[in-house]
């Protein structure tokens, strides 16, 4: 089982999106995906409403997750870790213990982009154009996720 772990600051906009998206193209027999948030801000709450409404649109069921912080064990139970903007990286390197820990984490736009800007904006302040810009950047990350660790 190869287990990936999708982060963001509050578990409740972008990591849950690219949880649900991640999922729908990985085998559930071969794969265990989940998200975290680096805050505390929404321990236990639904993903937001807006994150609903768009992975509804592209037939992608994430009602049924539930915020958490991410911990220092995360990085015992998952092989990759990916992060969706500088600010979340930097949070969870400052916890690892070890260069192995630290291997495991990246920014998650690496997977589709090598020029400056690697951070999925937080669309948590904005209107609901912004998560369909974040749906369409998870997406093909997730695709080239999916095309890695399938090939
Ligand atoms: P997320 O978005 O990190 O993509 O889940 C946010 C959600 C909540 C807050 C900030 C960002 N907040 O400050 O409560």
């Amino acid at each position: 089982m190869v287990k990936i772990l999708m982060v963001c600051l509050g578990n409740i906009c972008r990591s849950p999106l690219a949880e649900g998206v991640l999922k729908s193209k990985l085998s559930h027999e071969n794969f265990f995906i989940d998200s975290a948030g680096t805050s505390n801000y929404h321990i236990d709450e639904a993903p937001d409403k807006r994150s609903i409404t768009i992975a509804k649109k592209y037939g992608i069921d994430i009602t049924s997750q539930k915020g958490r912080q991410f911990t220092v064990y995360d990085f015992d139970e998952f092989d990759y870790i990916y992060v969706m903007d500088q600010s979340n990286y930097d949070n969870v390197i400052r916890l690892a213990r070890n260069q192995q820990d630290i291997d495991k984490v990246s920014l998650i736009l690496k997977m589709i982009n090598s020029n400056d800007n690697l951070d999925v904006p937080d669309p948590y302040y904005g209107g609901e154009q912004g998560f369909e810009y974040v749906y369409q950047l998870l997406d093909e990350a997730c695709n080239s996720i999916a095309k890695k660790l399938n090939s």
